[in-house]
């Protein structure tokens, strides 16, 4: 039975996702590391694919940019295809000195300036936080690989382009290692559904010295993510 957006038949989507924002990275994924891949999904260009890594078999699809993205994608994967394990791989805007260009955040949690979670009608603000098991393996991971890597807050943000050139500073100042879009979303969407969820970034610019990665730059440094995510698909 397929959703509003995803067309895939039930049983097809494995069990653990990882959920790049842009779809032609989904692809890229797909035919760089996975075995005997079949398309599942091409409504909107949102491509997403099934394959065998180590013979683990696991799904990647693109979300879009943004929490309402991540959101209908995420809670269509869980609610309707059982997705169980759901790890975000993207970008990310460094806002502290010591998380440089190329380096990798894994979230332990997510804050937020979206209204996301207004829709559980709770009387104060839920904490939004990655799933332990998934974060202690990519730990384990990024360890062994010997990556340099950080864990920590992640700010998603409904805003890229900022009328106020400040506005990350207190963000900053209250601890929060970086920018990105989806992680909150996703994070809610998996707590109240029942699934795993997880989100590991390359930093791609710095908000602090301006500087960001070449496209091809960015390319490379998704290697490095990669290589945690792959390495924490379960059995
Ligand atoms: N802001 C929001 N999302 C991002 C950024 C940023 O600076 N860099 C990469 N993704």
């Amino acid at each position: 039975m397929p959703t509003t957006h995803i067309e895939a038949k039930i049983g097809e989507i494995a069990e653990t996702i990882f959920l790049p924002g842009d779809p032609l990275r989904a692809k890229a994924i797909a035919d760089r590391y996975l075995s005997d891949v079949t398309r599942f999904n091409d409504v909107r260009n949102m491509l997403g694919y099934t394959g065998y890594y180590n013979g683990k078999r696991v799904s990647v699809m693109g979300t879009g940019m943004g929490m309402p993205s991540m959101a209908i994608y995420s809670y269509e994967l869980i609610k309707v295809y059982g997705v169980k394990n759901l790890i975000r791989i993207g970008t990310a805007g460094s806002i502290q000195k010591h998380v440089g260009l190329r380096e990798i955040v894994i979230a332990q949690a997510a804050s937020t300036d979206s209204n996301f979670a207004h829709q559980f009608g709770l009387d104060g603000h839920i904490a939004a936080v990655s799933d332990f098991g998934l974060l202690q393996k990519s730990v384990e991971a990024a360890e062994v690989l010997g990556l340099k890597y950080h864990v920590g807050n992640m700010l998603s943000s409904d805003v890229f382009y900022h009328f106020d050139p400040e506005h990350w500073k207190k963000w900053q100042k209250i601890g929060a290692l970086c920018i990105e879009m989806e992680a909150y979303a996703l994070f809610l969407n998996a707590a109240y559904l029942g699934a795993s969820a997880l989100a590991i970034t390359t930093i791609s610019d710095s908000l602090i010295t301006g500087e960001q990665l070449s496209h091809e730059e960015r390319q490379n440094s998704f290697v490095d993510i990669m290589k945690v995510a792959l390495a924490i698909v379960p059995e």
